[in-house]
């Protein structure tokens, strides 16, 4: 309880406001400690509409587990742990002669001593606490009626599967697909993924999993940290040391890399121009040509590739630039797309509160004073390498934004601005943000941008 009568959820470091409720509400909320029956958010009395909002607010932050458990023994069955946001258990509607599948994204595995059913498609994971559950499900590697499975597993009932279907964990199959598994469940972007790619994707960028992220040392108690530099090979040593001597005059390429460093401060009163920005994207990233070229496969089609000032996997050029303008001189605030092609900036009508949070990521991520003056999203329309490279795809993604990133560093530094990459990323706000679903289109890195505090050095 705070001092002006609202509550707050307190959970590790962290303390959430949640609001002023009743003392009834606030006392009925102390049940969830234990198990508070989602029956009981129910109905129309004061206490229900206060005890449903509380829930709600607590929901949002991620800081509710839901349990279906036996009424028998009142042991768990399953427990869903909410890994986005906004996760609300809902039921999807299914009957007895529904035939379902498991989605080929969806995986079983052991976490600790818990056996937990994930899956980058899913809002929540399931810890499947019931071993019959378990095997149950593996048999839904085929797809089963659903009054078939029934009989077998009478734990696995309505309900619970309502849940899996409507976390996209189960997919329903329609009869028109006869026997095939088909690839794309629903939406042909889901079939322009490996497996292994989306799991990585989901999990090593923020908003869709509950897993720590970032600097957290887990290891620093039990594994010494390894050293800065390799420790030298035995053997014969040939030193180079002679032919790299500061007698000999540096290139001006060998001294912008020297003086290349990450800027995290940036000088708000003299904030970067629009003309410094448009410098800036056209050293960096505009498309410099155009042309067509048959795909190397029997009877493939046409494809279009650009050149551009970096390389990329296959000329591929699958990164796409999204600024969060804060602060730049002749640039109104806001969130833009930079098109390559033309290039142009196109303005994506978003919320203020949005935009906020996205920059306040960054300024948190690099420790810094205040928001970067602009933060370039660097998102990768997948499907347009996905679709040529099997087993290598988001790796060669990766790869290639590294090439993005250390060519603004350069273009930054030559121009007397400042800049750091930055290594998180909150795919599921970026989603909310431009209403790109986040297997279609979304973020693999960004780059603060601005003009340093000290002048001369970018920084
Ligand atoms: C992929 C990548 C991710 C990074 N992520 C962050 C970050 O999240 N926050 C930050 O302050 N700096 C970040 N940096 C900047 C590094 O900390 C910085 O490059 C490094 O300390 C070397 O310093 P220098 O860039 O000044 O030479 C990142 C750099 C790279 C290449």
């Amino acid at each position: 309880m705070q001092a002006d009568g609202s509550i707050a959820a307190v959970s590790n470091d962290t303390s959430v406001s949640l609001g002023q409720f009743s003392p009834a509400a606030i006392a009925r909320a102390g049940h969830l400690a234990t198990g508070l029956p989602l029956a009981s958010l129910a109905g129309k009395s004061v206490l229900a509409r206060q005890l449903h909002a509380l829930v709600r607010r607590l929901a949002q932050h991620g800081l509710l587990d839901y349990r279906l458990f036996s009424h028998r023994d009142e042991q768990d069955l399953v427990v869903i742990e909410p890994q986005i946001a906004d996760y609300w258990p809902q039921r999807a509607k299914l009957a007895s002669s529904d035939t379902i599948v498991l989605s080929r994204f969806a995986y079983l595995r052991r976490r600790g001593n818990e056996m937990v059913l994930e899956s980058p498609r899913a809002g929540a994971l399931f810890r499947i606490c019931d071993p019959v559950i378990a095997a149950t499900l593996a048999t839904l590697s085929q797809p089963q009626k659903i009054g078939k499975l029934r009989k077998q597993a009478p734990s696995l009932n309505l309900d619970l599967l309502g849940l899996l279907l409507d976390s996209e964990m189960l997919i329903k199959r329609d009869a028109k697909d006869g026997d095939s598994l088909r690839l794309d469940e629903g939406d042909r972007n889901l079939a322009l993924w490996d497996f292994h790619d989306f799991v990585f994707h989901t999990r090593s960028t923020e908003g869709r999993h509950a897993n720590p992220v970032g600097g957290t040392y887990a290891h620093a108690g039990a594994i010494p940290p390894l050293p800065a530099v390799r420790p030298p090979w035995p053997g014969k040593t040939i030193s180079l040391r002679k032919f790299a001597t500061p007698e000999h005059p540096a290139s001006p390429f060998a001294k912008l890399l020297r003086e290349r460093h990450s800027t995290r401060d940036f000088d708000d009163q003299h904030p970067v121009t629009l003309a410094e920005l448009a410098q800036f994207l056209d050293t960096t990233a505009r498309v410099l040509s155009e042309w067509k070229s048959g795909a190397d496969v029997d009877h493939g089609p046409e494809v279009t590739y650009s050149s551009r000032p970096y390389p990329a996997a296959g000329s591929a050029y699958e990164l796409e630039l999204y600024l969060t303008v804060s602060n730049c001189e002749g640039l109104a605030r806001g969130l833009y797309h930079y098109d390559a092609g033309t290039h142009a900036l196109f303005a994506i009508d978003t919320s203020a509160q949005q935009l906020q949070a996205l920059a306040m990521a960054a300024e948190f991520a690099m420790d810094a004073s205040g928001p970067p003056q602009i933060l370039i999203t660097i998102a990768a329309r997948f499907g347009r390498i996905s679709w040529k490279y099997s087993s290598i795809a988001y790796s060669l993604i990766l790869k290639d934004t590294g090439c993005l990133i250390q060519t603004f560093y350069l273009a930054a530094t030559d121009m007397g601005l400042g800049g750091c990459a930055i290594g998180t990323g909150n795919i599921d706000l970026f989603a909310k943000m431009t209403g790109l679903e986040f297997y279609v289109e979304g973020p693999v890195g960004q780059f603060a941008l601005g003009r340093g505090k000290k002048a001369g050095r970018g920084g």
